[in-house]
Parts: structure tokens; C-alpha cells; sequence
């Protein structure tokens, strides 16, 4: 079977050298590999939680999709599409957030970020979190879900929403009874580089040292020209170790370039001619590139044409089947048929979990019961004086009944391995 590998590209503004080095690169490299099936798409839905300037967020999805096709993404080959396209996914986002634990996402770290540093600040610990932030897991579980990704390549950052994906469809999977979605895998690329920008430090936005991927030459030739360097003369040995100006030249070449480059520094070129090396460099490989952004930017109704096309197709062929099976799944379905009980869902409705409601009866006192998944009463507490009081003993009851999860899980596996051992023994035997 082919693997399924998708990426979310979250539309930022124009990539940088370091964006394009670390991450563009790479990815659409890891695209053509046999035996993988690629799901490229642009985070539109995600970008809404950042920016609420609809201009900025059109601007930046074009762009965004603009570049990623001219550094060579084949959207035929792969699967290239916009997230907000895809109807579906935020469907699904809703039917996992019915199953997902809040305190999973209390501990996300973007959103415990927000808050620890209001608490720090002395304020409302949620002042200016939307919900968008708090629920931006969910969205993300729902991307990866909606086309049964089997892996996800990301940056360290982003491994935690990765684990998340995974327990929101393993949740999903365990209530609705049914193995409806493979576990998603993280991917890390270890190899993958870090730039340097201009000052030295690593290339970012944040740092406002970067170098933009489709600069006019002449801008571009000025950028890299103002790169830092340290102060050694023409003639005097260059270290190679460190230097922000080599390990971006070693980033566009072939090894053997970069060999005789790092024997020029030791031949002490000087760094007037280092950054003109470096300079051609770098704009040997961008400047087809370039060219091609500014094609596709200049005719942007292409670039829409085609978003609708593959967005179209993968729902026709991918996420509307599998919301229509999932819907029914969690009970949206079809009302006529509902009065007959003892049809298909006899089963299904005896596998719903238990429920525990908490309650406050006339006397004022704090009661809990055990529903089972049919309705039938399992337990009925005594009154309490707090719903502390209850809430612990509720607390104590479900880990037990958790328990007796794992051990049925145990019990059943234990089945199925005696059942392949009686059936190899049989094999054996003949
Ligand atoms: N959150 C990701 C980022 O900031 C972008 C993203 C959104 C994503 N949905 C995704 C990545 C699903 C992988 C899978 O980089």
C-alpha cells in the first residue's frame, strides 16, 4: 500500500532562503519518492487565528501557493490543495472535538504559552487567547484525519499536535468502535538545515534578517553583500567554521563547490569576492525560479483554477465518502429507520460508553449516576454534601473503570494470540 504523506503549509507572507533551504526544498524532493502519496495544502483556516485582515489572507495564500509551485512542486503528481476548500474537514473537526479531553489541549503548547505569559504579566490568564488558538489541535488532527495521512512531516514545534492527532483518533476509533482512521506518524527530518541570516543568528521573520526568496537579482545581490562578516583582510585565511557567508554558499552547491570554496577561504579570499561567489551562487539556482513565481503571480486565475480542481476532486473522491461513513457512524443519519431498535444498532448501542451525570436534587445535597450506554442505571449515589465529594468519587470510579478497559483489551488480545497458535499448530501439524 502506499503510504500517504501530508504537509500544511501555513500561508505566512513571501518564504525566506531559510524557509526555502529548510523546509520547501526538501519537502518537494521528498515528493517524487515512489510509493508515497503526497497531500500538499495551504493552512488557510489555521491563518485565520493570526490575521483577521482578509486582504492579507487572500494576498498571502496566493503568494504562498505561488511559491511553492515555482520551486517546483508538480501539483499533478501531488495532491495540492487549500485547506478552506475542503468542507469536509471541518465537519470532522467538530465530531473530534465532541471526543477530545480539554485538558489535552489546556496543555498545548502555543495556548500554555498564551497563558503562562499573562499570568506573568499579572493578567486574565486567557486576555486576548481566542478559541481559535485553544482549539488549533483539533483543526490540525482534522487535516491530517480527513485523508487518513499516514505520515506527517514537521518541524519539532509542531510534534506535540502530531501526538494530539493521534489520541483524538485513537479516541474516535475506541467510542465509534471501528478502526476508522490509521494512527498518524511524526516525521522528523533531523538532516534538515538551519540557515543563518544576515546578522549571523538563525534566518527568521522574527529577526528580521532574512533574505527573500524571489528578490530581484540587483536586491538580491545587495542582501547577501550586507551579510555579516568578520573583519579579516584580503590574503588572511578565512574560518569556514561559523561563517553565516559559508554554510549558506554550502546550502546551493554541489560538495565539490563547496570544497574548493572552503579552499579559497583558507587561501584567504577576501570577502568582497567570497559574497560575489555566493552571490552567483544563489542565483544561479533561483533565478528560473524567480522567474516562475512572477509568471504564476501575474496570472493568479490559473493558480485558483487549479485549487478548485484538486480540492474538488478530493472531496468527490476522498472526504465527502468518508464524511458520509463517518456521519452515520456517529449517529447523523437518516431519521426513518430510527424506530426500529432492533435493527443494526442492538450492538452498537450496547457498546456506547457509560455516562455519569452529576446532579442537585431538592435537598440540596450533590448526587451522581451511572447510566449505561442504553440508558439502563448502573449506580445511583447517595446524596453529598459538595459536588467536590462527588466529583472524587466519580474520579475514582472511572479510573477503574478504566481498568476494566485495558483489562477487556488484554483479555481480547490474549484471545487472538491463542487463536493464531492454535491455528499455526494446525499448520504445523499437517
Ligand atoms: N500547524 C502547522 C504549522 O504551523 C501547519 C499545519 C496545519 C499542518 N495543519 C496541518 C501541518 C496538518 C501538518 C499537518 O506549520
Amino acid at each position: 500500500m502506499t503510504t500517504r504523506v501530508l504537509t500544511g503549509i501555513t500561508p505566512s507572507g513571501t518564504p525566506h532562503l531559510g524557509n526555502y533551504v529548510g523546509a520547501i526544498r526538501p519537502a518537494i524532493a521528498a515528493s517524487r519518492a515512489p510509493d508515497i502519496e503526497s497531500f500538499f495544502f495551504l493552512a488557510d483556516l489555521h491563518s485565520l487565528i493570526k490575521s483577521q485582515d482578509p486582504q492579507r489572507t487572500q494576498r498571502a495564500t496566493l503568494e504562498i501557493a505561488a511559491s511553492w509551485l515555482a520551486c517546483g512542486l508538480d501539483p499533478e503528481h501531488v495532491w495540492f490543495y487549500r485547506q478552506s476548500d475542503i468542507r469536509e474537514t471541518t465537519e470532522l473537526m467538530w465530531f473530534l472535538t465532541a471526543i477530545a479531553s480539554k485538558g489535552i489541549l489546556n496543555r498545548a503548547h502555543a495556548y500554555k504559552a498564551a497563558v503562562d505569559k499573562n499570568r506573568e504579566e499579572g493578567q486574565d490568564e486567557d486576555a486576548g487567547v481566542s478559541a481559535g488558538l485553544f482549539m488549533y489541535p483539533v483543526l490540525m488532527a482534522a487535516d491530517i484525519l480527513i485523508f487518513k495521512a499516514n505520515q506527517v512531516p514537521v518541524g519539532r514545534d509542531q510534534i506535540q499536535h502530531i501526538e494530539m492527532a493521534r489520541d483524538f483518533a485513537q479516541r474516535f476509533n475506541h467510542v465509534y468502535g471501528k478502526e476508522y482512521f490509521p494512527l498518524p506518524d511524526v516525521v522528523i527530518d533531523e538532516q534538515v538545515a538551519t540557515l543563518a541570516g544576515l546578522d549571523g543568528r538563525k534566518m527568521s521573520k522574527s529577526y528580521h534578517n532574512t533574505i527573500p526568496l524571489f528578490v530581484p537579482r540587483e536586491e538580491l545581490k545587495k542582501l547577501v553583500f550586507s551579510i555579516l562578516t568578520d573583519s579579516r583582510a584580503p590574503g588572511e585565511p578565512k574560518d569556514t567554521e561559523g561563517s553565516a557567508l559559508f554554510q549558506m554558499y554550502q546550502a546551493f552547491a554541489t560538495p565539490e563547490q563547496t570544497a574548493a570554496f572552503a579552499k579559497a577561504f583558507a587561501d584567504g579570499i577576501s570577502w568582497g569576492d567570497a559574497k560575489q561567489q555566493l552571490f552567483e551562487r544563489i542565483d544561479s539556482e533561483l533565478s528560473p525560479l524567480r522567474e516562475r513565481y512572477n509568471a504564476l503571480m501575474a496570472e493568479p486565475e490559473k493558480i485558483e483554477a487549479l485549487l478548485k480542481r484538486r480540492g474538488q476532486q478530493l472531496r468527490e473522491q476522498l472526504a465527502a465518502p468518508l464524511l458520509e461513513e463517518l456521519r452515520h457512524a456517529v449517529g447523523l443519519r437518516d431519521l426513518s429507520d430510527a424506530g426500529d431498535i432492533a435493527s443494526e444498532d442492538a450492538g452498537e448501542a450496547r457498546a456506547a460508553p457509560p455516562l455519569f451525570k452529576q446532579y442537585r436534587e431538592k435537598d440540596g445535597r450533590f448526587y451522581f449516576k451511572l447510566t449505561a450506554g442504553d440508558g439502563t442505571l448502573l449506580i445511583q449515589s447517595e446524596g453529598f454534601d459538595s459536588p467536590r465529594d462527588a466529583g472524587q468519587l466519580i474520579a475514582v470510579l472511572k479510573q477503574a473503570e478504566q481498568g476494566d478497559q485495558l483489562q477487556s483489551d488484554l483479555f481480547k488480545l490474549e484471545a487472538e494470540v491463542d487463536a493464531v497458535l492454535a491455528a499455526l499448530a494446525v499448520l504445523r501439524a499437517d
